[in-house]
């Protein structure tokens, strides 16, 4: 069970738990209970004593806040968006994809007199993107299915997540401008990093080598 030097460790659910599983196996800690999951959230390794928790991706900078988690897998997407303290130790490299400004063909958001309006789940990223660029847009925040609103007449343009491209295309958007790349990351609580340094450097280097291994397997 839980003792003082548990190492607890949240993972975005949904498509970052798949890589993030993949890379703990490499690791060589054991995830057959998180494969085999069901609708449990939460497994302890003894071997390696570490627990992991599933949480929803805008959840895992409020538990590695708070310190009731120590560590943290989440997207750069999570991490730009939100303003949380903590420590970015290191980018795993998968769950690559990128924020992007997307639109119906033939949208011009330089043209015309009247304020953009830009729909996105990101908020934060969307007017720091535009605010870098000089531009004055009107940021609409929704929860998901962000697409649909330039299709609907809510937005000029949408910023969004992208990755295969194949929602955008699926719906008639084509990309006007990339924001930036994002993957994801693990980052680590502040205190734990020196209330559990050895036990968390252990980690953060297991981790580190399998995304070296899989990087030199990529480059052949
Ligand atoms: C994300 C994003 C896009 C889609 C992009 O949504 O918001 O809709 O993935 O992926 P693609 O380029 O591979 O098609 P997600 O699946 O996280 O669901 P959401 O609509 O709830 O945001």
């Amino acid at each position: 069970m839980k003792n003082k030097n548990t190492v607890r460790i949240a993972i975005t659910k949904g498509r970052i738990e798949k890589y993030a599983v993949d890379i703990f196996q490499e690791s060589g800690i054991d995830c057959q209970e998180l494969i085999n999951k069901g609708r449990k959230l939460i497994f302890h390794d003894s071997v390696n004593n570490i627990d992991f928790v599933l949480v929803k991706a805008i959840d895992v900078l409020t538990y590695v806040d708070h310190g009731v988690v120590d560590i943290g897998i989440v997207g750069k997407d999570v991490l730009l968006e939100q303003n949380k303290n903590y420590y970015e130790v290191l980018d795993l490299k998968m769950g690559k994809c990128k924020f992007a400004i997307a639109a119906l063909p033939d949208t011009n958001l330089n043209e015309g007199y009247n304020r953009k309006k830009i729909a996105t789940k990101y908020p934060n990223v969307a007017r720091n993107y535009f605010r870098g660029k000089g531009q004055d847009v009107e940021i609409i925040k929704i929860e998901g299915s962000v697409e649909l609103a330039p299709i609907l007449g809510l937005s000029d343009a949408i910023l969004d997540i992208v990755e295969t491209g194949n929602t955008l295309k699926e719906n008639g958007l084509v990309i006007l401008e990339e924001v930036c790349d994002i993957s994801a990351r693990v980052v680590v609580n502040i205190a734990s990093m020196k209330l559990k340094r050895e036990e968390i450097l252990n980690i953060i280097s297991m981790l580190q080598n399998s995304v070296t291994v899989k990087e030199n397997l990529i480059a052949g």
